[in-house]
């Protein structure tokens, strides 16, 4: 069964792609490869073996999405692709409506005209906006408090907007909380531009010498330690989990929306603490001010996937640590790598 993964060569979904394959799906990747690098899709085929279509496309580029149907016979759509850095989209907020909102558009207008109404789609617990009740559940009041978050609460109203002119459809949200880690082959992983935003990529980066030192956003924040704590979920975790909610989309109609995040929140210092004792590397860092529109808590309660998709994180922040540091130790530049290759 043939499904389309738009942004395929992206962090989560490169990681998906590896389970999609795995479970026997036929992928093909749709990318423009703006945000991304086609060697993760090339590394995907080298960790499962298998062969998947590309077609570097701007999902804006209606034509050439309408050849991709037409080629194809596309059961269902994973859509990863967009823009997602908070503070990118606070200077920049038309680029990302533009693009976010455009080119979400743009496939829904194309996956309708070549029937086919069923996807996952990408979406995020920045929808929550700053709130003090945690554990976050999928039925508390949304706020987005940036263009980034605006967009994927928007598309979650558009996406359930056409569900209503068209029960047909079927349409699965997933909120991801804070995606960390890597394939344990340290083959595919994060790879940001420039200096990382997120937190782990960043440690990581100091770890292997890139970076001098971590700036920890604030001390002072109600928290147990003052530092920050967020719900981390390895990135193969959220993989399958992407899996679980294709299973609905393919057999169900309607509208879901689940929290895909562990339930257990871990503070900045806890990160560096534990990732310095699974590493052995120490992490020097200095406490500076707050990081503007930082929130002291986010971490999900995730009951309502693993009562409805049947899925719950497995893996610990130990492993989440452990390998994203594998992926890189391995890759220096990350995907520009020259460094070798472990087979
Ligand atoms: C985590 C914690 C920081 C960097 C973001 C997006 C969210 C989602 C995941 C897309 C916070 C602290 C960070 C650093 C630090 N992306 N920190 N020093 O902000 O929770 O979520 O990524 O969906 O939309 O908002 O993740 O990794 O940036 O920060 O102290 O150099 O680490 O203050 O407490 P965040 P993060």
């Amino acid at each position: 069964m043939e499904i389309l993964v738009t942004g395929g060569s992206g962090y989560i979904g490169s990681h998906t792609c590896i389970e999609l394959l795995n479970a026997g799906f036929e992928v093909i990747v749709v990318d423009n490869f703006c945000n991304s690098n086609r060697q993760a899709l090339e590394r995907v085929r080298k960790i499962t073996g298998k062969k998947l279509k590309i077609y570097e496309i701007d999902l804006l580029d209606r034509e050439g999405l309408c050849d991709v149907f037409y080629h194809n016979s596309v059961k269902g759509v994973i859509h990863f692709a967009g823009f997602k850095a908070v503070g990118e989209s606070v200077q920049k907020p038309l680029h990302y409506y533009n693009n976010n909102l455009g080119s979400t558009i743009t496939l829904c207008e194309v996956m309708q005209e070549f029937g086919v109404k069923k996807m996952v789609f990408s979406s995020s617990a920045t929808v929550y906006g700053p709130t003090e009740t945690v554990p976050l559940k999928e039925e508390i009041p949304l706020e987005a408090t940036n263009p980034y978050g605006r967009t994927k609460l928007i598309l979650e109203q558009i996406l359930q907007d056409i569900h209503v002119a068209d029960n047909e459809w079927s349409t699965t949200f997933l909120r991801y909380f804070n995606p960390v880690g890597a394939h344990e082959s340290g083959l595919i992983g994060e790879d940001p531009n420039g200096i990382p935003n997120n937190l782990t990529p960043y440690i990581t980066q100091v770890a292997i010498g890139k970076l001098n030192k971590l700036s920890v956003f604030g001390n002072d924040y109600p928290t147990h330690d003052g530092t920050g704590v967020r719900d981390y979920i390895h990135v193969m975790d959220l993989a399958v989990g992407h899996l679980k909610a294709l299973d609905q989309v393919l057999t169900n109609n309607g509208v879901n929306v689940y929290n895909l995040g562990t339930g257990q929140g871990y503070s900045v210092l806890e990160v560096i603490r534990t990732f310095e004792e699974v590493t052995g590397i120490p992490i020097p860092f200095e406490i500076t001010g707050r990081r503007p529109g930082d929130i002291a808590i986010s971490y999900a309660d995730p009951t309502k996937a693993r009562l409805e998709l049947g899925w719950h994180a497995q893996k610990g922040l130990e492993d989440m640590l452990r390998d994203a540091w594998r992926w890189q130790e391995m890759n220096k530049e990350g995907y520009l790598s020259k460094d070798r290759l472990i087979p």
